[in-house]
């Protein structure tokens, strides 16, 4: 007998459910699970953050992790690290061992990938993104989330949509305009859900022009599932419902909560109430529990193929060894004046390591993507076991870092989604013996540092800055850390400057230093990167995937629109976010989108521009092909290297609101000492596309264009100039 489809066998199961069950398994029945219905075989969903692997256990009905030995994990670069790979192939990797370690655990769904926008370098969940491009976004999100799920475990993108502040984030209203959202704020989302086929979506805490996301009629049944064709599960974030109607009517699927009387939900008991009482229709919960068993029979969870059902597993060697690969390609050289980097590791003899970053464990914070890592490889245990027994390494913190208050008695997950919130990252005020032991830090530093062949400074931020629940206020790097810096490079104008954090600092002696390397937050063999890197083990070839702004006050965000308001927050700055803004504005940067040096030497060669037809399925869609490129890249150097060619496509007529160039393509390639090669690209017609709001849709604009390759938004090494006719033979 033909296997009935899953819609007849899922149509069979909605009669056999009570409403009472239904109503089960559309809220939480634990802090991450819901209910099944044992009597038909439907187990309950089980979720797990997040973003950096898989979450420690909790307990059912409190904010306590079981405080058992058998959640310890691999823990994966931040999502920033994975963007700043620029590497499609490892955004899959990460996804795969994200996946299998979700499986692994018995989870059922991974709330992750987060994806929101850096519209800010305040926002204090900015690690957990990947960029402030929407088209890297997009690139990278797809093979993620096809990544995560090839173990039968859905992936959940979060946060929908435009949820760039962690202040009041349950209570601000964010206002958007149309074609902002089209062309910045949605993409990602859009990717994940027509071209990666993500089974799970979670709603935003922010209020979206007005309506709460997660239940939201626009977002969910407008744009999501009307438009895009979404027919996953719609999870709410943990406490992001505020109205059972509204829930009811909204296309989400799934409430969670954070407070433990789950029967109480908006979609528990109120809302079995109100069916009962005829003020709701019972097809509105039918449509949800749907959604549901369509996941799980995705999912493998039921139906015949459950035997098959992926198993997972986690912290196998090989996802250590993924873990360390993908960390590899994050970092970002941004700075290496007179050949400073890399180290002879045959020549040090005495090395000074200082700086609190380079000893610290970061895995354990930042919110719901704290992570029971395994292990984790310090920056200084990585330069150590590079180095091995033969070199002097000695540490120094560098900087004070005073001690922090005892945790309070309740999570601060259930506390951040209480109205007033307010908690913010800035540092306390600063006692004189905080001072005075600072000072003295900073002596013990500089007198090691004038001691020792080779000096390597590790600051940067921590997941005090760095965090869920709120964002920072300030550029300026924490522990007066500026002043030990300015300190080192005085006495040892070699010190080799790196930073490890979440989002850009502000860096005042950049000029003075000679060598900069920058690190995410980059899983449990970050520290191991760092020292190849720092050695010449590995070759850098990580690229910004956010612009580096001297001042706050130059961020779109905060001059043209507002940030970090409590009631509203108005994107007035429009598509005009990151490099679209600064770059066409030419704002002074300390490093630009998409900026990254290598030990070895690229040179563009040639660009060729060529048309092509779209074909029947492309043909009227976005994704329709206009131009294939062809790059030519020469590696002048002796070391192989990896060198990532970025096209951006600008109009030469723009109106003032409108970018002066964006990213359209990318490729990544590998050069041998010597080696010439050509890389082929292809532009879409969303490259000449802008989103008409009264047309409610794309229109693809003809007239002169630019096509630029580069190595970043600001360093174009070559163009071609074009004329876009619509009726060009290649349409
Ligand atoms: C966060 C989500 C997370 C959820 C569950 C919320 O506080 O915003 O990203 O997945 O909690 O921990």
């Amino acid at each position: 007998m033909k296997t009935e489809t899953y819609e007849v066998q899922i149509g069979k199961l909605l009669e056999q459910l009570t409403l009472e069950e239904k109503i089960g398994m559309i809220h939480g029945a634990g802090l991450f699970r819901t209910e099944g219905v044992e009597r038909l075989s439907i187990p309950p969903l089980f979720f797990s953050d997040g973003p950096m692997g898989v979450r420690a256990e909790f307990a059912d009905n409190e904010w306590r992790n079981t405080g058992t030995t058998d959640d310890f994990v691999s823990y994966l670069p931040c999502n920033s690290a994975v963007a700043s790979t620029w590497n499609r192939e490892l955004a899959g990797e990460e996804g795969r061992v994200l996946g299998e370690e979700a499986r692994g655990r018995g989870k059922d769904m991974i709330l992750a990938p987060g994806i929101n926008i850096k519209r800010s370098p305040f926002c204090g969940r900015n690690f957990e993104y990947m960029s402030e491009d929407p088209y890297l976004i997009s690139e990278l999100v797809v093979p993620m989330v096809k990544g995560i799920q090839q173990s039968d475990v859905a992936a959940c993108v979060k946060h929908f949509a435009a949820n760039s502040q962690e202040t009041e984030r349950l209570w601000v209203d964010t206002k958007v305009s149309p074609q902002t959202l089209e062309e910045i704020y949605f993409p990602g989302f859009r990717a994940a859900v027509q071209k990666g086929g993500v089974h799970a979506v979670m709603g935003a805490y922010n209020l979206l022009n007005g309506e709460h996301c997660c239940t939201s009629k626009k977002l969910l049944n407008g744009t999501l599932r009307r438009d895009w064709g979404f027919d996953g599960v719609v999870v709410s974030d943990w406490g992001g419902v505020h109205d059972t109607r509204e829930a009811a009517e909204a296309a989400i699927d799934v409430e969670m909560e954070v407070t433990y009387d789950f029967d109480q939900q908006y979609m528990a008991e109120p809302l079995l109430k109100m069916v009962r009482s005829g003020e709701i229709s019972e097809a509105l919960i039918d449509e949800k529990v749907r959604n549901i068993l369509r996941l799980m029979f995705r999912l493998h969870m039921i139906g015949e193929k459950r035997e098959t059902r992926k198993t997972g597993t986690y912290n196998s060697r090989e996802h250590q060894d993924t873990v360390l690969k993908i960390a590899r390609e994050s970092v970002v050289l941004l700075k290496n004046e007179e050949e400073c980097l890399p180290l002879d590791a045959k020549k040090v003899k005495r090395v000074a390591v200082i700086g609190q970053n380079a000893a610290a464990i970061h895995s354990n914070g930042g919110g719901s993507a704290e992570i029971k890592a395994l292990y984790e490889i310090s920056p200084l245990l990585g330069i150590k076991k590079l180095l091995g027994g033969n070199v002097k390494v000695e540490y120094a913190p560098g900087y004070y870092i005073p001690g922090k208050e005892a945790q309070g008695s309740v999570n601060w997950q259930a506390d951040s989604t209480k109205k007033d919130w307010g908690k913010t990252s800035e540092e306390a005020e600063v006692s004189d013996e905080t001072k005075e032991c600072r000072k003295r830090f900073r002596e013990e530093a500089v007198a090691l540092a004038k001691e020792c062949d080779t000096v390597i400074f590790v600051g940067g931020l921590n997941h005090d800055f760095d965090s869920e629940g709120y964002d920072r206020t300030t550029l300026t790097l924490p522990y007066e850390q500026d002043a030990l810096i300015g300190e080192l490079l005085a006495v040892r104008p070699d010190t080799v400057i790196v930073l490890y954090a979440g989002s850009p600092v502000a860096m005042p002696w950049n000029e003075q230093a000679k060598a900069v390397l920058w690190s995410y937050y980059a899983g449990m063999e970050g520290g191991t990167a760092i020292a190849e890197i720092l050695f010449g083990k590995e070759n850098p070839s990580g690229r910004l995937a956010e612009s580096f702004p001297k001042d706050a006050n130059d961020c779109p965000a905060h001059t043209i629109g507002t940030f970090a308001k409590k009631d509203v927050v108005e994107y007035k700055e429009g598509v005009m976010v990151g490099y679209r803004y600064y770059d066409t504005v030419d704002t002074p940067l300390y490093y630009g989108f998409g900026h990254g040096l290598s030990y070895s030497r690229f040179v563009y060669k040639y660009m060729t521009v060529r048309p092509v037809t779209a074909s029947a399925e492309t043909g009227g869609t976005m994704d329709a092909p206009r131009y294939e490129l062809a790059v030519t890249v020469k590696n002048d150097s002796l070391r192989a290297g990896k060198e990532v060619v970025q096209v951006y496509v600008a109009p030469k007529e723009r109106q003032d609101d409108r970018p002066a160039h964006k990213l359209c393509a990318f490729e990544k390639m590998e050069l041998m000492p010597g080696e010439e090669k050509t890389v082929t690209l292809l532009l879409t017609a969303a490259a000449f596309s802008v989103y008409d709001e009264k047309q409610h849709a794309f229109a693809e604009k003809m007239g002169s264009y630019e096509i630029e390759a580069g190595s970043s938004s600001r360093d174009i090494r070559l163009r071609w100039e074009r004329e876009h006719f619509l009726s060009h033979p290649g349409r």
